[in-house]
């Protein structure tokens, strides 16, 4: 695991765009893995910035979403689909055929997760996954207690999980309980994975996934036997880390030739 603390989520987002432009201009085909919520904003705008100032160019790329709620479709404005178009994909030149966002309105819930699967694997699998963080450790919305080895399925909310993600909906109750996610067995396969956690509410998630004892308590600790994680994170998500020093100094005295390693 690579821990990098950046002095606010807009420095952290930088130089998490840094690391995924480097990998797009070094392979034009690369395979995204993209995720949702409040997190990833602030990196999807650098992204489109590079896009529209720098010809950071996704015509060859081909992404993946991480999960949707079961029920909401693209019309419903707290889907995750919306959001992506809304966020990134207005804004980008990815070919809207090589998007995948799970679909929350199957009506073979198992034979489509089986069949997101394997797109993945005949896209060559993942080879940047970027991830945020639920307060409880999650990623995804593989919540506490998901096999460390899953695939793509339908899962339960937490009612914590439910609760932390009601401001994208007109009220608590009209979060959905039940999703798709890619599994956590699928993001480890991903060639490098990125998670993004700014804020204080994450630092206790954040401490345990990255000091803690590798548990499906904290679905985000199974990172540390990925050989490519980097942890991108402003002070306030830092907070909770015994070995913030150790952290920095790593990072400021990366030999050049490892910076977008
Ligand atoms: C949801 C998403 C996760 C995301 C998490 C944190 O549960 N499924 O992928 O990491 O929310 O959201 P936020 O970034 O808004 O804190």
């Amino acid at each position: 695991m690579e821990i990098i603390i950046s002095p606010d989520s807009a420095t952290a987002s930088r130089e998490a765009a840094r690391f995924l432009a480097a990998r797009i201009r070094k392979n034009p085909g690369a395979v995204l893995g993209l995720a949702t919520g409040s997190t990833p904003v602030p990196l999807y705008r650098e992204i489109i910035r590079r896009h529209r100032e720098e010809g950071l160019d996704f015509s060859g790329c081909t992404s993946f979403n991480l999960d949707e709620y079961v029920g909401l479709g693209a019309d419903h404005p707290a889907s995750y689909r919306r959001f992506m178009q809304e966020n990134l994909f207005s804004a980008i030149n990815l070919p809207a055929d090589r998007i995948h966002i799970p679909d929350g309105l199957a009506s073979d819930i198992p034979a489509h997760c089986a069949a997101y699967e394997k797109s993945i694997l005949d896209a060559g699998g993942i080879d940047v996954q970027i991830l945020g963080i639920g307060s409880d450790g999650h990623v995804g919305f593989n919540e506490p207690t998901s096999s460390l080895a899953s695939r793509t399925r339908i899962k339960t909310l937490t009612t914590r999980t439910r609760s932390d993600n009601a401001h994208f909906f007109d009220s608590e109750n009209d979060v959905p309980h039940h999703v798709i996610t890619m599994g956590i067995g699928t993001i480890m396969e991903a060639r490098a994975v990125l998670l993004l956690a700014f804020g204080e509410n994450k630092a206790e998630a954040v401490a345990g996934a990255v000091e803690g004892p590798i548990s499906a308590n904290n679905p985000a600790s199974i990172l540390q036997m990925h050989p490519t994680a980097k942890i991108y994170l402003d002070e306030k998500s830092a907070s909770l880390l015994k070995r913030r020093d150790y952290y920095r100094w790593v990072r400021d005295n990366k030999p050049d030739w490892q910076r977008d390693c």
